[in-house]
């Protein structure tokens, strides 16, 4: 601390940067401000109100002034913190991949809930699983959770997205299941290298067409990779994953796909005309398609 500048306790300190960042329209700035402060002490946002007069001690006080900068600046609080919390597991993320979204836990609980009512039963303990673009890993990491019987392969063509995604496997004690491969989705030859006889592929696939890019908003278009969201028209992975699909699952395997909101019946044709049947699509929160499934007739 500078000498006489006010010794700061926590609560007058969360008051003053909700402020600070409700007139410089930050959302949910108060929000904001506890997971920022909460980050810096290395306590629980609650912990902030059961010590709300604990001081905040000078380095504490910079690294948290640095912190609201960048904040204002735009970068997203999940790339300053290094965490997003996906299906209640925190996963470390950085701009090297997509931040999960709660969108994309319904991928998730509709794939589970599929190959529970397509798939027998005795099979589930030993289900082999493809998730193509994995990103963080929060997809592959939580299905390792969740199916603890489930080996699973997790594509991506980043590097650095693998690297963290089999960080996040680490983290969560499930590297062992999950074997990390980098590849190309969109090339021909992607089914070659990665074996066969699936259970389950899955993928939230980069859906938003380039045109739609700059209308994004700053924190997306700034600081999220390209390379994770966009494609020339939109359903470029949708084709190339369903070819694939076709030669990789099982009979009676399930595709489960992530959709950008208007995709549901291109995507439906795309896999239909490919010879799956049984296709389903779920709604989001706020009411748009949001999933796709379809179950392998081959
Ligand atoms: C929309 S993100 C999904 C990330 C993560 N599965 C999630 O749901 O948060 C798409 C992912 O696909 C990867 N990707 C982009 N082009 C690819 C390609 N040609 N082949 C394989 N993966 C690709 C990106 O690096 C990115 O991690």
């Amino acid at each position: 601390m500078r000498e006489n500048e006010r010794q700061w306790l926590t609560l007058d300190l969360l008051k003053t940067t909700e402020k600070y960042f409700r007139d410089k329209k930050i959302d949910e700035s108060r929000l904001h401000a506890e997971i920022l402060l909460a980050h810096v002490l290395g306590v629980s946002r609650m912990d902030l109100y059961l010590n709300h007069n604990r001081p905040v001690y000078g380095s504490e006080l910079e690294e948290f002034r640095s912190l609201c900068r960048e904040r204002l600046k735009g970068r997203p609080l999940q790339y300053i913190t290094g965490e997003q919390i996906f299906y209640g597991h925190p996963f470390t993320v950085d701009e090297r991949v997509l931040i999960p979204r709660p969108e994309t836990e319904l991928v998730l609980e509709h794939a589970v809930e599929r190959l529970a009512t397509v798939g027998d039963a005795a099979k589930e303990r030993n289900i082999t699983i493809l998730d193509i673009g994995t990103g963080s890993g929060c997809l592959a990491v939580t299905l390792a959770l969740k199916l603890p019987g489930a080996h699973i392969t997790a594509v991506d063509l980043s590097p650095g997205a693998l690297e963290i995604a089999s960080h996040n496997a680490d983290r969560h004690g499930v590297s062992k299941k999950i074997r990390f491969l980098q590849a190309d989705a969109l090339n021909p030859g992607f089914p070659d290298d990665l074996g066969g006889n699936y259970d389950l592929i899955l993928s939230n696939p980069p859906y938003i067409p380039e045109p739609e890019w700059e209308g994004l908003q700053p924190e997306v278009k700034e600081h999220e990779p390209k390379t994770a969201l966009t494609t020339p028209d939109g359903f470029a992975f949708y084709h190339a994953i369903t070819v694939s699909a076709a030669v990789l699952l099982r009979s009676r395997g399930i595709l489960c796909f992530e959709l950008h909101a208007d995709g549901a019946r291109k995507v439906s044709e795309i896999v239909r005309a490919r010879g799956f049947e049984g296709i389903e699509v779920y709604k989001d929160y706020a009411e748009l398609d949001r999933v796709l499934s379809g179950v392998w007739s081959g």
